[in-house]
């Protein structure tokens, strides 16, 4: 069959190249393809042998990142553009016929206080963080209801499940994001398609470098202290962070081929570590409390609760 036919029709294209996921070859979409783990995640999904849709703001830098590869193609997205998402997304079935594992990767990191942080800042962390995943993700969905099968993996953060000093908007973000997987996730399971949070801790890629990370404007005294102190921690991480991203890119393979995938994935020690003192918080919350919340319901309910 030659390319031409292939646009015209993807679909057959695709059963006809055996390239869903009963082959083991899969399509891969990825945001943020350009920097950072999302080249990774690209170079990987490639080397495995899959189709890989490498997406970014600027492709050439993208083109420049992940190399060349026959089974590569790639396209323009800025995440918060959904008219962006629905080209790539057009461009990526017409290529491939397919999606299989969307990975919503792209975001960028607006670091400060509450107070210091503008408005316009916050929206805009939300508009990568938040916004940017859903504009992909609805763009996808129809591809992958239609398929009856799909996987969803969205970058969240050790900050999407602990709330940080300095990391208000970003915390922000991330916990939106996972709140709104977390409910997507029955909504598509019964039209076979899976979800996963990917947790991870410090990973060394660009991401707290002055292209990704934007401190607010010290503006308020009260917080001067704090300020200074972790903007000098923050910038002190970059390219010394513990996690090494072509690792976790070798992860998310695996993850992306369990049956079922989990719906969590929680990566790098520092994660973890995060996340077992959530549980901890969470349970003692419960515990401090637990007499006073179980007190609150209507009085017959809990006479009828009584009589049993
Ligand atoms: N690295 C860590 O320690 C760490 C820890 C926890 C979570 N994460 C999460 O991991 C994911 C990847 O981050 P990273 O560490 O690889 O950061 P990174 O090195 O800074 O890369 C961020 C990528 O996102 C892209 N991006 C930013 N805004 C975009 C937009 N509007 N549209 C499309 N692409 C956009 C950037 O492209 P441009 O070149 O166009 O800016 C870049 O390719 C993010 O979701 C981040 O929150 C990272």
């Amino acid at each position: 069959m030659s390319d031409r036919q292939d646009e015209r029709r993807p679909e057959t294209a695709l059963h006809a190249r055996r390239e869903g996921p009963t082959s083991g070859k899969k399509v891969w979409f990825i945001t943020g393809a350009g920097r950072g783990m999302g080249v990774d995640i690209a170079k990987a999904a490639l080397a495995a042998g899959n189709a890989v849709v490498a997406t970014g703001r600027n492709i050439d830098v993208v083109s420049k990142a992940v190399g060349q590869a026959e089974d590569l193609l790639v396209v323009k997205l800025d995440v918060t553009s959904r008219p962006d998402a629905e080209a790539a997304v057009r461009a990526a079935v017409e290529r491939f016929g397919r999606i299989d594992v969307l990975v919503n990767n792209a975001a960028n990191f607006y670091a400060g206080y509450f107070e210091e942080l503008t408005p316009e800042q916050i929206e805009r962390q939300l508009a990568t963080g938040l916004i940017g995943p859903m504009n992909v993700t609805r763009a996808v969905l129809p591809v992958m209801r239609q398929q009856r099968s799909g996987h969803i993996l969205s970058i969240s953060s050790g900050a999407g499940l602990m709330g940080f000093e300095f990391n208000s908007a970003y915390c922000a973000a991330k916990f939106g994001l996972e709140g709104w997987m977390e409910a997507l996730q029955p909504e598509v399971a019964p039209l076979g398609i899976n979800t996963t949070i990917v947790n991870p801790g410090f990973f060394r890629t660009e991401l707290l470098t002055q292209e990704s990370t934007t401190y607010a404007e010290p503006s308020i005294a009260d917080y001067a202290e704090g300020h200074a102190a972790r903007r000098a921690w923050y910038e002190a991480q970059n390219r010394q962070q513990s996690g090494d991203p072509a690792k976790l890119a070798q992860a998310l393979l695996l993850i992306a081929s369990q049956e079922p995938p989990p719906r969590r994935f929680i990566a790098g020690a520092d994660a973890i570590a995060v996340a077992e003192q959530k549980v901890k918080d969470l349970q003692e919350q419960i515990n401090a409390y637990r007499d006073l919340s179980t007190s609150l319901a209507r009085d017959e309910v809990k006479g009828a609760e009584d009589r049993r």
